[in-house]
């Protein structure tokens, strides 16, 4: 298998890439830009490995994208590439709608040119994964019953509604064109060499620091949360097994409110640094985010039915798993909070 995959210098990408090269002899190409999200160093581990090689560039390129395509006749696409922040997405949309639409309709039409000029190729076995989020389904009420993958689409931000057009895309070169394609939807991951703007590594960085834990509102807005190797595990099973033209839902069964996450965040440190307790007096209720969902949570009985995926980490044990990784690697993150990311509030609207 020749697998190229696109934003694999991500927080998920790197997470899919590391367990490709581990467990399987698929070649691997990364194609990602490097933006301020990226974090080569978590393929540290693949980088001498002659079947993964990285190239640097943009998914809007189309010479570029056309030329891996020949160069290296994938067997597959996992497309990864993204602006992902939802605060980023209020304060600049230019750049979700560039790199989430305009990224994603370039790169299925390089897929599309390549796939039907091949003489003789019938394309049984190509896939485009595209992956994308729970956010396009909008905001449930508390006792709503979760997003399944007929739930219509209702994005309240432009990084939702940047994902929401870029799914409409694939299903679309799918039913038109008869591109080989596959979508998932997932809820939020969290894990090692997830960039420090995201809520988890927020907290646990702000807690060990002794610095204000920001939550936003009054923190009951409420998440579904995954492990992302468990994540990594059910995209290879949908691309290996997956139907084309087929939606999979992919969810951790684990709602929670943020302000749990963030208490159980802050007994976690009391544990780990006694002397610093109680860290909870370091919660501060902040300006809520603008069109904050309320909550999300995803029905994944087709992934799990169909293709027989269930995950392996609970919330518990991995987000202890994930605070102790962020307390070991303090080297990574200080050199974000020291050039391009200091901790400071984003997603405030004018
Ligand atoms: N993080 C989550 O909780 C979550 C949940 C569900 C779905 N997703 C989706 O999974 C995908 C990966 O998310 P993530 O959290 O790893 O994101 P991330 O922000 O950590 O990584 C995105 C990667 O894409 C690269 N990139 C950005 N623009 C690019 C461009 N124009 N060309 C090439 N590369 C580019 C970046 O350099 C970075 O390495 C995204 O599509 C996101 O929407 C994320």
């Amino acid at each position: 298998m020749r697998l190229l995959v696109t934003g694999g210098a991500g927080f998920i990408g790197s997470a899919v890439i590391r367990q490709v090269i581990r467990e399987t002899d698929w070649q691997v190409i990364n194609l990602d830009k490097l933006t301020y999200a990226a974090t080569p160093e978590a393929l540290e581990d693949c980088a001498h490995d002659p079947r993964y090689r990285l190239v640097e560039g943009d998914i809007c390129d189309r010479a570029l994208v056309a030329g891996l395509f020949e160069e290296h006749a994938p067997d597959a696409v996992m497309h990864l590439a993204a602006e992902s922040h939802v605060d980023r997405s209020i304060d600049g949309p230019a750049a979700f709608l560039q790199t989430n639409v305009t990224g994603t309709f370039t790169l299925l039409e390089a897929a599309r040119d390549w796939w039907a000029g091949r003489p003789g190729f019938s394309g049984g076995e190509f896939r485009f994964h595209h992956i994308s989020t729970d956010e396009v389904y909008g905001s449930l009420d508390p006792h709503d019953p979760a997003f399944t993958e007929t739930t219509p689409y209702a994005p309240n931000s432009p990084y939702s509604a940047s994902k929401a057009a870029s799914d409409h895309l694939v299903r679309a070169w799918g039913e038109t064109y008869g591109l080989p394609v596959v979508t998932t939807n997932c809820s939020n991951n969290y894990g090692p060499w997830q960039f420090p703007e995201k809520m988890i590594p927020v907290m646990v960085i702000a807690a060990h620091e002794g610095l204000e834990m920001p939550v936003y509102g009054a923190g009951e807005n409420v998440r579904d949360w995954l492990h992302v190797e468990d994540h990594a595990r059910a995209l290879r099973l949908v691309l290996e097994k997956g139907a084309p033209s087929q939606v999979y839902n992919i969810g951790g069964d684990a709602e929670r409110r943020n302000i749990d996450v963030v208490r159980q965040v802050c007994a976690a440190l009391d544990q780990r640094r006694p002397g610093n307790a109680p860290h909870d007096r370091l919660i501060r209720f902040v300006e809520d985010r603008p069109g904050h969902d309320r909550r999300y949570a995803m029905d994944s009985g087709r992934v799990r039915g169909e293709l027989g995926w269930t995950p392996r980490e609970s919330f518990e044990s991995g987000l202890e798993a994930t605070i102790d990784w962020y307390l070991a690697n303090q080297e990574w993150w200080r050199a974000i909070r020291a050039g391009r990311y200091d901790g400071q509030r984003l997603g405030l609207r004018g």
